[in-house]
């Protein structure tokens, strides 16, 4: 277990990438394990998360080669996925887990899915719910944790209403959609990230989207295409990780950073208006479309934070930023407050629990609150270095390591690997662009 030690920096400039978007990453591979063909997929995320997908996606049958940051995944059809003597390890990843147990309970075959103790810990009864009403057969530990047993089977079309805004259960229920017999629909009480929609049009399937309701055509089902076609993609960089170096560069007056080829899809951004309503200066330069999705580079200085309240719709738009803005709390002018977060407690950890813990290491002011916490403002006086535990969960890692940055003193970050969940370099390159 490594620890890392951050020192306080002066500013930070320079230019940076980010690895690409693990959010796409994923999909991308799996819908380019049901293609024919092979699917060239650029600037593909490092992260370990989505090498659990491409490992769970060669045990069932796809053939995947790796060269740097491009991979290369090869499909047999919709029905050519095999069945794996072993359970698939999803590792850290509910992305992994939720959305192939959608894909797995439509198939001819018999899988075990599993993953670490951290995975092992969160909510599944989310996906095992809706799947069931298509008809999966689909079994967890307590009707709702990993080990999932599923034992695939003729799906039917369902329109379902979701209980919850997570594009995770969106995913699974349109990608079991694809194995489904008829139109699946899927409505969303609020938005979500839209990545699985985009992807599967991409890749040719036949998807329609009205407002907060997308409908998929099954595949067999003489309506839509009854084929997914193998693509050459770029993944855009994964501005869930850029938002790090966004908010250790605005800490200081004098940063200069540009951060190169970001991911900008609408459903995504809501983090930069939230930054740029509390003073931070962000700007969006040379965006382009690709494969429907937006990329730009950003760039960004050094801002004086106001701070704000996060609340309601917009908090499914921002859930794996708010580790790092509630972080960023005791340097803006009136603090920051988060409410109707309570998702942020079955994250890879108790996102609630670990940031009020660290924070108030490092003398923060917090008041921690079943669905969300409380965080003084600047007034109440400099944070000091401290010893973080980041309780094995990357986005903890590394929202402290850049409050760290600005803290009076070292601060040490316990178990810093797991930052490699999503983001391998991130200490290497946080360093780098850091002036002392
Ligand atoms: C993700 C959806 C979100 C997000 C997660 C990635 C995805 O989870 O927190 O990091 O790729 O669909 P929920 O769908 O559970 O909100």
């Amino acid at each position: 277990m490594k620890k890392e030690t951050i020192q306080p920096a002066k500013y930070l400039t320079g230019a940076v990438e980010v690895p690409g978007d693990k959010s796409i990453s994923h999909r991308y591979a799996m819908l380019a394990a049901l293609a024919e063909g092979t699917s060239e997929l650029r600037h593909f995320s490092a992260a370990a998360d989505c090498h659990s997908t491409l490992k769970c996606l060669s045990a069932l049958g796809a053939q995947v080669k790796i060269d740097k940051d491009t991979v290369r995944v090869t499909g047999h059809g919709t029905r050519g996925l095999k069945s794996s003597w072993r359970a698939l390890d999803a590792g850290n990843s509910g992305t992994t887990m939720r959305l192939l147990a959608g894909i797995l309970a439509g198939q001819n075959f018999a899988s075990k899915l599993t993953g670490d103790e951290s995975l092992q810990k969160r909510p599944m009864k989310r996906v095992i719910a809706p799947l069931r009403e298509m008809g999966a057969d689909i079994r967890g530990r307590e009707d709702n944790f990993a080990p999932l047993e599923i034992h695939g089977t003729q799906l039917r079309a369902i329109d379902y209403k979701m209980p919850m805004p997570s594009a995770q259960v969106k995913s699974a229920v349109l990608l079991a959609g694809l194995f489904a017999e008829g139109v699946t629909t899927v409505m969303e009480p609020a938005r979500t990230r839209d990545h699985t929609e985009l992807a599967l049009e991409e890749f040719g399937a036949a998807i329609e989207k009205n407002g907060r309701t997308i409908r998929v055509h099954g595949l067999g089902s003489g309506n839509g295409s009854a084929k997914l076609v193998a693509r050459p993609l770029d993944v855009p960089g994964d501005l869930s990780s850029a938002v790090f170096f966004i908010a250790a560069a605005s800490l200081f007056a004098d940063s200069n950073v540009v951060i190169h080829n970001v991911g900008l899809n609408p459903t995504r951004t809501a983090i930069l208006d939230v930054l740029a309503e509390m003073g931070a200066s962000v700007h969006m330069l040379g965006l382009k479309g690709t494969q429907g999705e937006i990329v730009g580079n950003l760039s960004v200085k050094g801002a004086s934070l106001k701070g704000g309240l996060i609340a309601g719709e917009k908090i499914p738009l921002v859930i794996d930023e708010l580790p790092m803005l509630a972080a960023l709390g005791p340097y803006t002018e009136a603090g920051i407050e988060i409410r109707d977060a309570a998702e942020l407690r079955v994250k890879e950890s108790d996102r609630i629990a670990a940031l009020a813990e660290n924070l108030r290491r490092m003398g923060a002011k917090v008041e921690e609150r079943p669905d969300g916490l409380k965080v003084e403002g600047r007034h109440s006086g400099k944070l000091h270095g401290a010893e973080i535990d980041p309780r094995g969960d990357h986005r903890i890692a590394m929202a402290f390591a850049v409050a760290g940055l600005a803290a009076k003193g070292n601060t040490v970050i316990r178990d810093a690997d797991c930052a490699g969940v999503s983001f391998p370099n991130f200490f290497s390159e946080l360093n780098r662009l850091a002036e002392r």
